[in-house]
């Protein structure tokens, strides 16, 4: 519970005390699992809570929605998952603990509760099938069915059961993915269980909603141009398009997304949907038939549509914004940018052409944000004005500004020579990299 403790961020260690206490009067046992403690154990930064409870998660996940202000979604084949979005970035995953039956490769499964020990015997890979009692009576206890914790020390990803890419061969797009990110090695037996699930061609089977929701976890990825190109290199991009196999993958244009991205400072709070982003430069050389295509293959929904062929619209609007000579003050391009989507503004990041739009945006992200950050409730308390009201906003928002306006002149990057644009990469991407940001659903 320490290590769990001292891993999170404080807004993750309030979601993690919210949930227990919910769980605890709802009479729910409840474990943190999956990605979570996988990333806790291996000694990487956690991306989002995963937790099951024994017996039904929608009571606790919806109570749990409202008391976090979270928004909520359930997840598409209806298998008692529920992931809560909550304000500042942060998602959780609430799921019922289950045992998933595949008649055949890729098809519905047939889900029935289950105990936590049943549950992680049949997920996808060892690393990912252990689990931490949250439970009064047992609060800190390990449960490792499949010895995770071996093939974690061992940089090993294992399947936790033989059928694991056979009935659900997703799993190979998750298997290539995590080893791209976590540099982990793929174990013998499980790298031949994928050589039989490919000479079987069950990528073909792979459901058109999982397909999506891989594409979002790429999306969320820190380096997704890295697994594209393991993707590649592993023949399976045409799962998702054939227009990414015919040369279409726009390298150049995610190159210049990281480089966007890498512009917002670590421990800043800057919350980003990069579904649409992602997507806007993966498929930037595509024609509409193109696209149209991949929102079949993936079962696209009309707003998911909407958050990446709509970013573009948005941002030419934003854009337009920034150049205007009345942002004049530091206090005018946070006014102007506080509201914005945080995938809107790298969105022109990435795009622009117009020097003095890059440089408002790069002093928003590292100088005024941060400050900005910096400013607390009790400040503005001393001002006189209540939290939670329209005036405490107002008010914060003018000391925020006051703040803003007030800095000692630094020499603005206007004045500073830029450094010089990072060259596209050539031939596929090293694999080893570990991994250094934030963002899922079984
Ligand atoms: N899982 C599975 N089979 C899948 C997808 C998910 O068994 N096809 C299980 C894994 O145990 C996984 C957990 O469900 O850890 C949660 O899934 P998800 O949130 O998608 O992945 P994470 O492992 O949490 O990874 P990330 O860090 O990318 O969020």
């Amino acid at each position: 519970m320490f290590m769990l403790e001292s891993h999170l961020s404080a807004d993750q260690n309030r979601v993690l005390a919210e949930v227990q206490s919910a769980a605890g009067e709802a009479n729910l046992s409840l474990f943190l699992t999956g990605g979570a403690m996988r990333d806790m154990l291996a000694g990487f930064p956690i991306r989002d809570l995963d937790f099951t409870t024994e017996g039904e998660a929608a009571k606790l996940a919806k109570a749990l929605a409202s008391r976090l202000h979270a928004a909520i979604s359930e997840d598409d084949e209806g298998r008692g998952a529920f992931e809560l979005r909550v304000p500042g970035g942060l998602t959780a995953q609430i799921a019922m603990a289950r045992r998933e039956r595949y008649p055949k490769p890729g098809a519905k499964p047939e889900v029935s509760p289950a105990t936590i020990h049943e549950d992680l015997r049949y997920r996808d890979f060892t690393v990912n099938s252990i689990a931490l009692s949250l439970n009064r009576a047992s609060r800190g206890l390990l449960i490792d069915p499949t010895n995770g914790l071996g093939d974690i020390e061992r940089k090993e990803l294992r399947t936790a059961y033989n059928y694991a890419l056979y009935d659900d061969p997703s799993r190979i797009l998750r298997l290539v993915r995590l080893r791209v990110r976590l540099a982990f090695a793929i174990e013998e037996r499980t790298a031949s269980q994928y050589a039989n699930v490919r000479a079987e061609k069950l990528e073909e089977k792979i459901p058109p909603r999982r397909l999506f929701e891989e594409l979002r976890q790429i999306a969320d990825e820190p380096n997704p141009t890295d697994v594209l190109h393991a993707l590649e290199q592993e023949n399976l991009l045409g799962v998702f398009s054939a227009a990414l196999t015919g040369g279409k993958l726009n390298t150049a244009g995610l190159a210049r997304l990281q480089k966007a991205q890498q512009a917002v400072p670590a421990g800043v709070k800057f919350p980003v949907q990069n579904f649409g982003l992602f997507l806007s430069f993966l498929t930037e050389k595509f024609t509409p038939k193109d696209k149209a295509a991949l929102v079949k293959t993936t079962a696209m929904r009309k707003a998911e549509v909407e958050a990446w062929q709509k970013l573009d619209t948005h941002a030419k609007k934003l854009e337009r914004d920034l150049k205007s000579p009345k942002l004049n003050r530091p206090s005018h391009v946070y006014n102007a940018l506080s509201k914005v989507p945080g995938e809107e503004i790298l969105f022109v990041l990435a795009r622009t052409q117009a020097r003095v739009v890059q440089d408002r945006i790069r002093n928003y992200l590292q100088k005024y944000l941060p400050m900005a950050q910096e400013v607390t409730d009790d400040e503005v308390k001393a001002v006189g004005v209540q939290p939670g009201t329209p005036k405490f906003e107002k008010a914060k928002l003018e000391l925020i500004g006051k703040k803003l306006n007030a800095r000692p002149k630094k020499p603005a990057p206007e004045e500073v020579e830029p450094p010089p644009p990072a060259p596209p990469p050539t031939g596929p991407a090293p694999l080893r990299r570990a991994y250094s940001r934030q963002p899922s659903a079984r």
